[in-house]
C-alpha cells in the first residue's frame, strides 16, 4: 500500500503509523517527510516500511487500524474513512484525538505563524 491517488498514505494501527519508504514508485513528498518530521517530534511511533494489503486488512479486521489518510501539499492531510478489498468492505472507526487531526492542525499552525517553526519549514520568499 504505497500512494491514494496524488498522495503518499500513511496508515495508523494501534498507536503506530506506517508509511511505505521511498522508491522509484513513491513520490519523496514534503508533507510526508514533514509529517515523520512532525510525528517524531510529537512522540508519535512512525514505521517507514512497506505495507502489505494483508496486514492492513487483517488489522481491520482485528480492529486495530484506527485511521488511514493521504498526505500532500494541497490538502496535507486528507482522511480515508472506508475502503474494499476483494468485495469486502471495511469502515474505520471514529476516533477520539485522531492523528490524522493532530497532524493536520500542527503543520497548519507553522504554516500560518500560529505555531513556532522549530523545523525550519518556513522560510521568507523574497
Ligand atoms: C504521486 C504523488 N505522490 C505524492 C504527492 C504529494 O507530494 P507533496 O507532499 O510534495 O505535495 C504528489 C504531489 O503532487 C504526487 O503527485
Amino acid at each position: 500500500m504505497e500512494e491514494a491517488g496524488v498522495m503518499n498514505v500513511f496508515f495508523r494501527v494501534n498507536d503506530t503509523l506506517l508509511t511505505a519508504p521511498v522508491s522509484d514508485r513513491i513520490l519523496d513528498g514534503v508533507t510526508r517527510k514533514s509529517i515523520i518530521q512532525f510525528c517524531e517530534d510529537q512522540g508519535i511511533n512512525v514505521e517507514v516500511r512497506p505495507v502489505r494489503v494483508t496486514e492492513i486488512v487483517e488489522a481491520a479486521r482485528k480492529g486495530e487500524l484506527l485511521e488511514m489518510f493521504g498526505a500532500g501539499t494541497a490538502a496535507v492531510v486528507s482522511v480515508i474513512n472506508a475502503f474494499s478489498n476483494k468485495g469486502e468492505n471495511f469502515e474505520l472507526p471514529k476516533t477520539e484525538n485522531s492523528f490524522a487531526a493532530t497532524i493536520k492542525k500542527g503543520i497548519t499552525d507553522i504554516q500560518r505563524k500560529k505555531a513556532e517553526d522549530k523545523f525550519g519549514w518556513t522560510y521568507k520568499v523574497k
